[in-house]
């Protein structure tokens, strides 16, 4: 049988995935070679790419671009989250790259330039450039709690911060629990489709967490290398739960408008009816779609085709349609 990976190879993935389910990542800095970020870059920071992919066709999909032309990722790794952004959006003008690890700065920063020869990239010491796009990707369990605390303080003073972490119950919680604490700051861009306090935190959402999936391009699934790769490290390559949230400073006019919700991780499937997560101001619910009353809906939702944000149309309690945002599409 074909090997894809070499046992070095294996051996220096291994390691890395190890650290990050046992959650010891955090503990210090892990980059000894810049072998390893190339091996990072191409494995699982590809697949957080394809979470960030998700994430930014959702923002554009409802019309939202970052107002400011900088750019910092920190926690950088091996770049991804700065080089999705600024693949996204053209306008920006610089991107500054921070990490504990020198090693994984220098990484960033080449393969930034080379990618973005136009574009001005430096290392940062752990400042916002004025006016800045904060970009966060997966650092949220690798920091302690006095960390995390200085991660707010420097967010407070960014215009804008896109933030994507793992689809865990634990690190949406813990992204739940910034939302909430930079609240007097910001404004909530999405998933939240709403100002007020997260829904997820009353007593009886306590079991459930606010994750999305994001669909990995479908030529893995015929590229040797990748099966490889999901089979040696035992990772269902289908499968990418995210979590993210979206935060600028207030405007006059809010995000999205009023009465619009979000559904969260994907339906549960039951005899002839859906059961969706949703949230919207009013609180995070379980609603029940029949089949019989939206099929097109019922299908598209099921296949995960449908796109996130909705504004529900109702009867009797129960789902009969929606009018998805921003198309005006409707079925009832
Ligand atoms: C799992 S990696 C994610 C890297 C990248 N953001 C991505 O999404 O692929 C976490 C990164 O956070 C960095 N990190 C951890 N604690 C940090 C701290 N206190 N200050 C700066 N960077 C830190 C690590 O060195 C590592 O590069």
């Amino acid at each position: 049988m074909i090997k894809y990976w070499n046992h070095q190879e294996l051996t220096a993935l291994r390691r890395m995935r190890e650290r990050f389910l046992a959650g010891t990542a955090g503990a210090q800095d892990y980059w000894r070679l810049p072998e390893d970020l190339a091996l990072y870059d191409g494995t699982f920071a590809e697949r957080i790419g394809w979470k960030w992919d998700a994430v930014l066709r959702e923002l554009t999909a409802r019309g939202w671009q970052p107002q400011t032309r900088h750019v910092l990722d920190w926690g950088c790794g091996s770049g991804v989250a700065g080089r999705r952004a600024l693949a996204q959006w053209p306008h920006l003008e610089s991107l500054a790259v921070h990490d504990r690890s020198a090693l994984a700065m220098r990484f960033a920063t080449e393969k930034a330039r080379a990618d973005f020869p136009n574009v001005h990239i430096v290392h940062a010491s752990s400042t916002l450039p004025p006016d800045a796009l904060l970009v966060l990707s997966h650092v949220i369990s690798e920091l302690p709690a006095r960390d995390l605390a200085a991660l707010l303080d420097l967010a407070r003073q960014a215009r804008e911060v896109i933030w994507v972490e793992a689809g865990t119950h634990a690190d949406s919680r813990r992204l739940i629990a910034v939302r909430e604490t930079l609240r007097d700051t910001f404004s909530a861009v999405a998933p939240c489709t709403h100002q007020r306090a997260c829904g997820m935190l009353t007593a009886k959402n306590a079991p459930h967490w606010c994750h999305h999936f994001a669909a990995p391009p479908p030529e893995i699934f015929q590229n040797a290398r990748w099966m490889d790769f999901g089979r040696e490290m035992g990772i269902d390559l289908r499968s990418l739960p995210y979590s993210f949230l979206v935060l600028e400073r207030p405007r006059a006019t809010p995000p999205l408008p009023d009465g619009l919700a979000h559904m969260i991780g994907e339906p549960r499937e039951g005899k002839g009816h859906l059961k969706v997560l949703s949230c919207q101001a009013e609180g995070v619910a379980e609603f029940i779609l029949q089949k019989r009353d939206a099929p097109k809906l019922y299908r598209a939702l099921r296949k995960g085709d449908a796109p996130p944000v909705h504004r529900w149309i109702f009867a009797d309690g129960k789902i009969t349609g929606s009018a998805e945002f921003p198309s005006s599409d409707t079925e009832s």
